[in-house]
């Protein structure tokens, strides 16, 4: 979607919807102010009366406005200002967004706030509201005859007189980060009948190939040349064939360093033979989200033009129950040699990023990042709403977590102490493929730093913020789309 940024005053934008912002302190003054008059004063009545608090994300809509030129007003909260985050200000946005959209071809005009630039710039403000705008109005429910929401008519942000040359620019960036969440989430949404190794692997060419990008797909035999030994086991239970991609970005000279960004796509996982019960395995469609999100980023990095070089790694399987299936006690043989001893064939996201990671790796990854659902014991650690990072190089890791914080977006790193990779040991392999009951999703990390050759890495587990369980006012159930924006920040830093 094309955002449009005007400087007409507030009172005068024509829309179906004028979405305004207010917060808790609630004076009215400058472009507030004169649309106040305009309304013959009700936002100060309605303030009077308790009908308006600017509480975040509170939603007042006024669906018969008059003095004004758009049809209707909806006055979103933002709470205390010195409280207010990029995070909680893009819930408002996105609050106040999903109310609007509920119907076909809306046009909506954003009054862009003046906010404390301290907490939040004003590029951070209008490029958050247009990617509100452009998250906002796209749902899960693409399949359903009666859709939630739909994608908005048209969106202007009303930017102030001294039209900032740069609103133009924040507000397409905004989008372009809208528009590659969107694809993250739609790809992680799409039901495991729609999405398996092969149907993504050809969505990755269909995207690269509208961005001008090179997109290379390994198939069975491929792999098997690549001795993805570990990979293909978890594959191999599966009526799907597996996939690797690579889609290449050269923003940058070839002796500048590449960034590998490395997803986990197991796209529907049973657990196999150790099969998960009905209840865990029921969003499991969500276990190729890490490989979504690399894709999604890759295209947000490429639409941007960012002086960088980055390779996006898909690795993608089914983890299937059959006669076919790998087995516990099966001593798998990794790309880099190391033999895998097969103890449980739920952790089977760590099987499929070795061998992927070492490739990356040695085709000339300089530092690295990847991205999977990869435990549970990660969600009991942190909650479903945080990723975990883990590393073998706390600079690299420091500029993704200042990234992810500057992107608005919720990482803690967790420890990595070499005695937790002792837990991994094996009695007849060089290793196994779970750690024991304490710490799964630390000894998941160390599992996949055996395969990165000391190359800079940073691990991301989301496997608890990339899918939510329900809806929210402030944002869609289903797919997320997180960490899209911390890469994309993290590029833009590398650069
Ligand atoms: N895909 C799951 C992890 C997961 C759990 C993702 C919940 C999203 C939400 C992963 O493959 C898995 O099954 N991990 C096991 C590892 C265990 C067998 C060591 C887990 O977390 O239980
Ligand atoms: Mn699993
Ligand atoms: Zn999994």
């Amino acid at each position: 979607m094309r955002i449009a940024v005007e400087t007409t005053a507030w009172h005068e934008a024509a829309a179906d919807w004028l979405i305004v912002a207010v917060d808790e302190a609630r004076n009215f003054d400058g472009p507030t102010c004169a649309l106040d008059q305009a309304l013959g004063g009700t936002l100060t009545r309605l303030s009077e009366s308790g009908d308006l608090t600017g509480k975040l994300a509170e939603l007042l809509p006024l669906p018969d406005a008059h003095g004004i030129a758009a049809q209707r007003l909806l006055v979103v909260g933002l709470g205390k200002l010195n409280e207010l985050t990029r995070t909680t200000f893009e819930q408002a946005v996105t609050a106040a967004v999903r109310q609007v959209s509920t119907k076909a071809g809306v046009s909506v005009a954003f009054a862009v706030p003046e906010l404390p630039s301290d907490r939040i710039s004003a590029r951070q403000t209008v490029e958050t509201i247009a990617l509100g705008l452009t998250v906002g109005s796209v749902g899960q429910d693409s399949l359903k005859a009666e859709r939630g929401h739909y994608p908005l008519a048209s969106a202007t942000l009303l930017v102030n007189d001294a039209a900032p040359s740069f609103a133009e620019e924040a507000a397409q960036r905004g989008a372009i980060l809208g528009e590659a969440i969107n694809l993250t989430r739609e790809l992680v949404n799409l039901p495991p009948e729609q999405i398996y190794p092969e149907s993504v692997a050809q969505r990755a060419q269909a995207v690269a190939a509208d961005l001008g990008l090179s997109c290379t797909v390994l198939g069975q035999s491929e792999l098997e040349a690549e001795k993805m030994g570990s990979l293909l086991a978890v594959a191999q239970g599966s009526d799907r064939p597996p996939r690797v991609v690579f889609v290449e970005y050269r923003g940058a000279g070839d002796d500048a360093p590449t960034l590998a960004i490395v997803g986990k796509g197991v796209t529907f996982d049973s657990g196999g033979l150790s099969l998960k019960p009905s209840d865990s395995m029921l969003t499991m469609k969500c276990d190729m989200a890490g490989a979504a999100t690399a894709l999604g980023a890759i295209t947000a990095i490429a639409r941007l033009k960012l002086p960088v070089n980055v390779t996006a790694y898909l690795g993608l399987v089914e983890n299937m129950v059959s006669g076919s299936s790998y087995k516990l006690g099966d001593i798998l043989t990794a790309r880099n040699g190391v033999t895998i001893e097969v103890q449980n064939t739920d952790a089977e996201g760590r099987l499929v990023l070795a061998d992927v990671l070492h490739y990356a790796v040695e085709r000339g990854a300089d530092r690295v990042i990847d991205l999977a659902t990869l435990t549970g014991a990660c969600v009991v650690a942190l909650g479903e709403d945080v990723t975990g990072a883990f590393t073998n190089d706390q600079r690299w890791c420091d500029q993704i977590l200042a990234a992810a914080s500057t992107a608005g977006e919720y990482v803690w790193q967790l420890p990595t102490f070499d005695f937790y990779a002792e837990l991994l040991k094996s009695d007849v392999a060089d290793c196994r493929n779970i750690g024991g009951r304490w710490g799964g999703a630390i000894t998941a990390a160390k599992f996949l730093e055996k395969f990165v050759e000391k190359k800079p890495w940073v691990h991301l587990d989301i496997a608890g913020p990339s899918f939510a369980s329900s809806n929210k006012p402030h944002r869609e159930g289903g797919a997320t789309g997180c960490m899209v924006r911390t890469l994309v920040e993290t590029a833009t830093h590398l650069s």
